[in-house]
């Protein structure tokens, strides 16, 4: 075992490295982390622009973030450009050392175009077409609303894609996935279908299952969007919009970044995602340089440690937006982070002192190439009046959040000097490198049918995740796409749809020395929604060695209850009742009901690997906790045992350890390391760098 660990390592020191390579095209180790900020030279008085780039400069950015939302100002007419203002704006910025990240204002279509063009307004479930007056009301599906956004950035990327003072560009504003009703989204629906379908309309009766209920189509004419509000619509259906809804937005952007490459032979790509990880388009675009996020913290949501939690946030919402979006193409930028009060949620507090600069801390531990604040200035008009910004309302007073970026970018600047290349990690942090196999489409296919209120597919997977938090392992949550022999362990949680080429790669990855686990719902549908005509869940009994006997759901206020190792733990959303294989070892049965002593969870080996299958989902995450501490023994992989809250990270030699808990937490130093930044005993919203 000790062996396969140490190839392992060796495999990941060597994707580590071509992930470093796709890295240093655009972004050099040296500087660690570079840190800017929105500015929309459209909203103030251009006689202010230059005082404002001087004191942004003065506060340490590095870049700055132009032309976001700017259609009507840069193409006032249909077809009569002006980009002088954004000229001006863009030489202001350089004469202070600020490099520009440009945007495509495809979030924001001009009053002109949405009148002349009406047929471009996205349209509801319910009827109501969008309209001008605020933003994202334009259709992704619309050929002429791709056409009129292209022929714009067609022009830009003419006039700044060769222009060294633009390092990149980002792609519209937070780009989702529309479930938009404009007829035009229906065509293209049908267009879509009947290529998936070979044009063969049987094909799509089959895997719709449209036997049932008399639901069958004679021809793909007949197809509409599904009415995902009507009771019992065609589950296999909507997966299918679905697919098609998230490839609406990705190729919109592909379109909008290939239409940019003809020009930008020197600029990176890429887009600002929310962190939707079930929406199912993050990582779609495949022409993109990389990925980037927005992550708002304080908003007052419930989530965080103790009384003031709110104030500092879930303290794995960064986390693991890092471990999701790095993996795509091996590094990723945080485009927006909240340098203070937000206006758009359902309360909305001052964060914790020091929150700001824990946030971008965190940010820089996942690591991140750069890290940008949504905004330099407070709005004085609009819907955002309320937000913060890094200066408040009078344009120079600086914000307590700005006051932290400007201490965060400091203390970046003061360690530069000792920047290692941004994979060294020690080798023992490396060795329990572990995966997460995710696939938005399971959530899909799951959430149209739950069979119990109480499940959640996210908080499932985050049950596993938090104890690799705790364990200090390094965590990719990575897709199919991916090798998965470079990692000692991964996970796939509830993975329903699979294929037999996905459990032969799961076996393989095994047999060679993976250690696999697999939990509860997995395997048991096919890529179009439909249960094998097997016994139910056995795709995977090759891989468990076991069967299932029957699964149970029971009642929230009624649990049930597992035994492992003498320790007991509740459960209601869904468990499996297993008939061990003869050389499957029990590691946690049923107490209670009339299946009574039968197994929950076992372990195996096979090959040079193992697997380990959880067939029940604990109602708190502790027998996930328990499991992943008792397989990580058995396969002498050595763990840490941060409390929650805590989490620790490495890169650029460096090991970074944030406190999100509202406990001091006292860090034992690894031998012969020194403090950087902090100190061993780290205060609630504190942070330690060491090396
Ligand atoms: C983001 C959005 C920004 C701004 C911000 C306010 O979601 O991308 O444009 O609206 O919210 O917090």
């Amino acid at each position: 075992m000790k062996r396969s660990i140490l190839f392992t390592f060796c495999l990941c020191a060597m994707l580590s490295f071509s992930f470093s390579q796709t890295s240093k095209l655009w972004f050099k180790d040296k500087d660690l982390i570079q840190t800017g900020v929105y500015y929309y030279p459209e909203h103030w008085d251009e006689s202010q622009w230059e005082r404002d780039f001087k004191q942004m400069h003065e506060l340490g950015f590095e870049f700055t973030h132009f032309a976001e939302f700017a259609w009507a100002q840069l193409e006032p007419e249909e077809e009569k450009y002006d980009f002088a203002w954004l000229d001006r704006a863009v030489a202001l910025a350089a004469k202070y050392q600020l490099k520009v990240i440009m945007c495509t204002s495809t979030a924001t279509p001009p009053v002109w175009l949405s009148r002349k063009y009406p047929e471009i307004l996205l349209k509801e479930e319910d009827g109501t077409v969008l309209d001008h007056g605020a933003r994202q009301h334009a259709s992704f599906s619309s050929p002429l609303y791709r056409e009129l956004s292209l022929k714009i950035i067609d022009k830009l990327a003419q006039h700044y894609g060769n222009d060294s003072r633009i390092v990149g560009w980002q792609l519209d504003n937070e780009p989702a996935v529309q479930f938009d009703y404009n007829p035009k989204a229906e065509l293209r629906f049908r267009d879509f279908l009947r290529n998936k379908y070979k044009n063969d309309i049987h094909q799509l009766n089959n895997a719709w299952g449209t036997a049932f209920w008399s639901e069958a189509y004679s021809s793909f004419d007949q197809i509409t969007l599904p009415k995902m509000r009507q009771m019992f619509m065609n589950h296999h259906q909507i997966l299918d919009y679905r697919r098609f809804a998230a490839e609406q937005t990705t190729s919109f952007l592909d379109d909008q970044c290939l239409q940019i490459k003809k020009y930008a032979k020197n600029q990176w790509v890429t887009t600002n995602y929310i962190p939707n990880y079930e929406e199912g388009h993050i990582g779609g675009s495949k022409e993109l340089d990389f990925q980037s996020y927005t992550r708002y913290m304080v908003y007052g949501g419930k989530e965080g440690i103790g009384r003031r939690g709110y104030r500092l946030g879930d303290p794995l919402r960064i986390a693991f937006a890092n471990d999701f979006f790095r993996p795509i193409q091996g590094t990723y930028g945080v485009m927006e982070l909240q340098p203070g009060q937000v206006n758009w949620g359902s309360i909305n507090p001052q964060p914790l002192p020091g929150a700001v600069r824990l946030w971008l801390w965190s940010v820089f531990a996942g690591g991140a190439d750069f890290a940008c604040t949504y905004r330099y200035r407070q709005p004085l008009y609009g819907t955002e009046q309320y937000h913060n910004g890094i200066v408040g309302p009078d344009g120079v007073t600086v914000t307590s959040g700005g006051r932290e970026y400007q201490t965060f970018m400091k203390e970046i600047k003061d360690l530069r000097p000792r920047y290692a290349p941004r994979e060294s990690k020690p080798k023992e942090y490396t060795a329990r490198r572990t995966a997460i196999l995710f696939n938005h489409e399971n959530s899909w296919s799951i959430d149209r049918q739950k069979q119990n209120v109480t499940w959640n597919t996210m908080d499932h997977i985050g049950k596993y995740y938090r104890q690799l938090k705790a364990f200090g392992a390094p965590v990719d949550i990575i897709s199919e796409d991916k090798d998965f022999s470079i990692y000692p362990v991964l996970i796939a949680p509830a993975y329903q749809m699979v294929d037999d080429a996905l459990v032969d790669r799961w076996v393989e990855y095994v047999k060679n020395g993976g250690n696999l686990i697999l939990t509860c719902r997995t395997g048991q549908k096919d890529r179009y929604g439909r249960l094998f005509e097997a016994p139910f869940g056995s795709k995977i009994d090759r891989l468990t060695g076991n069967k299932m006997e029957f699964y149970d759901l029971l009642l929230p206020g009624d649990p049930g209850l597992v035994v492992m190792d003498g320790e007991k733990y509740t459960w209601n959303t869904w468990g499996e009742i297993l008939i061990p294989g003869k050389d499957s070892e029990t590691w946690a049965t049923y107490t209670n009901e009339f299946y009574e002593g039968k197994p929950a969870v076992t372990m195996r080996h096979l090959g040079k690997g193992t697997i380990t299958y959880v067939g029940v989902d604990s109602k708190d995450g502790t027998l996930e906790r328990d499991v992943l501490k008792k397989l990580y023994a058995t396969l002498h992989i050595s763990v840490m045992d941060l409390p929650y809250g805590v989490t620790m990270e490495y890169r650029n030699g460096m090991g970074i350890v944030l406190n999100y808990s509202d406990q001091p937490y006292n860090f034992s130093l690894p031998q012969g390391s020194k403090v950087l930044i902090g100190s061993t005993t780290i205060p609630t919203a504190g942070v330690l760098v060491f090396k």
